[in-house]
């Protein structure tokens, strides 16, 4: 009986001491930074672009406004950030090499057969051409007039540009997402966190060059927005246009067929940001598109106040919103219904993990910046990069993976997820609505 109560005590005490916010229910800490809130420095310019720099010296990530024609603007990134691409493009394929037998024997039962013989047979880059001639009738022109651009401006040849576009489409990733609005935030205003699970791995040269992109196209095609993205890469995974953003994550429940054939979902996803204004018109564009995988697709929109989570696939797409049993009845004790919020976590759904679904119940009403920002800390999710928007005050707050120290990587290097490191603050009115290309 001594022995029991001893126990106890003990294990009350570490609890108390090391998780004081939700019990045991989450892994991680609240932040212990607070966001650094100085503004962007202009570095340098060219024709159709402009780049500055954000973050202290041990946490710096470059942004760049982009402007002009696909190529233009492809070209401009090309020239500003030559160095950067060459530091991801030319250490890619080694990289993704070494994840070659993994991609072959874990994902058997995700990959369609003949993309898994390619890769044993031809490697990688096969299966990386055969994904590029399964997609290209689908994916509109402007996308190669980019990577066409970036390829002159920088030197890398096209054609590495290409393949490594086509890679998104041969891997999943865990990742979590939460929309937040009206009743639920502390301003009523929508709040979407997008939080990128990727693996912690030094040797994935994407840390080395987060990037924060600007596009401003000209007119007629589209509106301003911002990606959170790596140098050199077009691809949107983490966006932003005042009127709507987009994350996403792999969804491993999907029970219908998968197609290789269709656009890349990271290309639909850039062009949702780029041309839609509402939800109507992104699940509009969702519905009537060749899509290929199966991925969860948060949409946030601001003209509504609203977010939904969707099940997007090559066979069908379901939409889920803050009442709608996620992600379907029976719906896990876990994952109660929260109103206005709309969320899923870094696991493989339907989780039943308690961290997420308690905090964002514990705070509902008064959720804010800070609030997403602990939970990503707490729930540990965020490896690679974090991006958080914040509708009502035109903000986005970024978190990235420790993009510093020597590359390859010493055997000693410690690599600081994005979770784990202090958020920057970016004031999109900055950068939004400047349609000027002042350095023409
Ligand atoms: C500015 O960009 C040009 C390319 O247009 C490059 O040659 C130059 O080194 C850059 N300057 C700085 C300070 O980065
Ligand atoms: C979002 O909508 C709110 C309310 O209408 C408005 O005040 C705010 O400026 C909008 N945000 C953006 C980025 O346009
Ligand atoms: C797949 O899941 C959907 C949604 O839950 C369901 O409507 C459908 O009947 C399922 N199909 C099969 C073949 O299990
Ligand atoms: C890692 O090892 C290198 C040389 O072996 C040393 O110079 C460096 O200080 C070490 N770094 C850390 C963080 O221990």
């Amino acid at each position: 009986m001594k022995n029991y109560l001893f126990i106890c005590f003990v294990f009350f005490i570490t609890l108390y001491n090391t998780t004081p916010f939700v019990g045991a229910q989450c892994d991680g800490q609240p932040s212990k930074y607070p966001i650094y809130n100085e503004a962007a420095t202009f570095v340098n310019q060219t024709q159709n672009g402009k780049l500055y720099i954000i973050g202290p010296p041990d946490n710096q990530v470059n942004i760049i406004e982009l402007y002009g024609t696909p190529y233009e603007m492809g070209y401009a990134q090309g020239v500003l950030l030559k160095n950067e691409i060459h530091d991801i493009f030319g250490n890619f394929f080694p990289y993704i090499t070494t994840m070659l037998n993994n991609l072959i024997t874990k994902y058997a039962d995700y990959l369609p057969k003949f993309l898994i013989d390619a890769l044993e047979k031809g490697g990688i880059k096969l299966a990386l051409d055969i994904t590029y001639e399964l997609t290209k009738k689908y994916t509109p022109q402007s996308f190669y007039d980019e990577m066409k651009g970036i390829s002159d401006g920088s030197g890398i040849d096209y054609n590495t540009i290409l393949q490594i576009h086509m890679f998104p489409e041969l891997i999943k990733a865990a990742c979590s997402m939460v929309g937040a609005y009206d009743t639920a935030t502390a301003n009523n205003g929508l709040l979407q966190l997008r939080a990128l699970d990727f693996g912690a791995d030094a040797t994935n040269p994407m840390r080395l060059h987060p990037l924060v992109t600007v596009y401003h196209p000209n007119a007629g095609s589209g509106h301003s927005f911002t990606t959170l993205t790596w140098a050199g890469f077009l691809g949107t995974l983490t966006g932003y246009s005042q009127h709507m953003a987009i994350c996403e994550k792999y969804w491993y429940g999907y029970n219908g067929t998968s197609s290789r054939e269709g656009i890349p979902w990271h290309f639909l996803l850039r062009e949702i940001l780029q041309y839609d204004e509402s939800i109507d018109e992104a699940l509009n564009r969702i519905y009537n598109s060749e899509r290929t995988c199966s991925i969860f697709v948060g949409l946030g929109s601001n003209e509504t106040n609203t977010f939904k989570a969707v099940e997007y696939s090559h066979e069908y797409v379901r939409v889920f919103d803050d009442q709608t049993p996620f992600p379907a009845a029976p719906q896990p004790a876990a994952h109660p219904n929260i109103k206005d919020v709309v969320y899923i976590d870094k696991f493989v759904q339907p989780s039943n993990h308690q961290c997420l679904g308690a905090l964002l119940q514990k705070s509902v009403g008064s959720i804010d910046v800070q609030t997403l920002i602990d939970v990503s800390s707490q729930l540990q999710t965020g490896d690679l990069h974090i991006g958080i928007f914040d509708f009502q005050n035109n903000q986005m707050y970024v978190s990235v993976a420790s993009q510093q120290g020597p590359y390859p990587p010493p055997s000693n290097f410690t690599l600081i997820p994005a979770y784990d490191r202090q958020f920057l603050q970016i004031d999109l009115n900055q950068f939004l609505n400047n349609n000027n290309n002042n350095s023409n």
